[in-house]
């Protein structure tokens, strides 16, 4: 019976053991390894197509493709900060650019002159970055101003724009996607209810497409980041955890080729696997604390501004 006992143990220390190793070993390839074995991107085409690509991560993730030899489409909002991006990034980097002046909360209709802008060019990759959160501070459902916003959500632009460059990426049998989801996508998030219901969209939906397109060529990856300072969380102030945008996309570009979901970065990683080794039910309570102080902040916050909830896209 000792001996029954003593056996049980020790199968169970070494699947413990086996298991703990290849995470370590797939960390360490993805983080570490990767930086020694990067990608050469121009294989996959010449073209590069960031969507969001006038500040914080889609910028980064432009000038870093462009730093890697790609020639870049950048699609934003403000026709101004296109021209002083493409500007930067053909005189750095002395790379090809275009820009297509979009606002994706106009909905399906930018599609057609979006398809009319990338006519003709060899895109290689395509990076769904845009995105929005609704609001500066944590807001309850209600608050947020109608769940129209999907229109211009992350659950709506990504397949749209996968939409456009895929067919051809096939014809050609390679071609790489990658989209920007978010931590706050891998555990329910109250007070951001549709951001992180829409990044959990988009994770599923890149692995989804993954599967689906693998043995055609295509490669969908999904980075779902922790906190990177950008405009988009300015409000949080300085932040040790929080990763500068340059650097996360160099790192996070080093990752293709070596994982089809990733967090992007080695501290993101590592923050992330605290928190989904967390039980359930402390995650449970984490929400609840944060709910209750959110709560607390909304009501300081609307006294302050007299009542007047503040919205603001991104
Ligand atoms: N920052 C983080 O900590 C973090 C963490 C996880 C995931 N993410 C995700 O990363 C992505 C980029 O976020 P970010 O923090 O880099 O945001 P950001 O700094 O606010 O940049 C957003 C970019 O998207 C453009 N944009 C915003 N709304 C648009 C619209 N309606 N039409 C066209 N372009 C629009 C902005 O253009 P303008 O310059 O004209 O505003 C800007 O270029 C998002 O999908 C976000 O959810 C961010």
């Amino acid at each position: 019976m000792e001996r029954l006992v003593f056996c049980l143990g020790a199968a169970a220390l070494l699947r413990l053991l086996l298991k703990w190793s290849w995470r370590a070993w797939c960390g360490f390839r993805v983080h570490v390894l990767s930086r020694f074995l990067q990608v050469d991107l121009r294989t996959y085409g010449r073209w590069a197509v960031v969507t969001g690509a006038t500040s914080g991560i889609g910028r980064a993730y432009a000038n870093e493709l462009a730093r890697r030899g790609m020639d870049i489409v950048l699609i934003s909002r403000s026709a101004e900060k296109l021209r002083q991006v493409a500007g930067d990034i053909e005189s750095r980097f002395g790379r090809k650019t275009r820009v297509i002046q979009t606002d994706f909360t106009e909905g399906p209709s930018i599609y057609a002159a979006i398809e009319g802008g990338l006519q003709g060019l060899d895109i290689g990759i395509l990076v769904n970055n845009v995105g929005m959160n609704y609001s500066e501070l944590l807001s309850r459902f209600l608050d947020i101003p109608s769940p129209d916003c999907a229109n211009h959500d992350p659950g709506v632009v990504p397949p749209q724009m996968t939409r456009l460059v895929l067919p051809r990426m096939i014809e050609r049998r390679k071609g790489l996607v990658i989209n920007i989801s978010s931590e706050a996508g891998s555990q329910p998030q109250p007070m951001l209810a549709m951001y992180s219901a829409t990044k959990i969209f988009v994770t599923y939906f890149s692995r989804c497409l993954d599967a689906e397109y693998r043995l055609r060529g295509i490669t969908v990856q999904c980075v779902a980041p922790f906190m990177v300072f950008t405009n988009m969380t300015r409000h949080l102030g300085v932040n040790p955890l929080a990763k500068r945008a340059p650097e996360f996309a160099w790192e996070a570009l080093n990752t293709v080729g070596h994982a089809t979901f990733t967090s992007g970065c080695m501290s993101h990683a590592l923050q992330v696997r605290h928190t989904l080794t967390k039980p359930t039910y402390i995650v449970d309570i984490m929400n609840g604390i944060m709910s209750m102080q959110a709560n607390r902040t909304l009501t300081h916050l609307h006294h302050e501004c007299n009542g007047v909830s503040q919205y603001k896209t991104m």
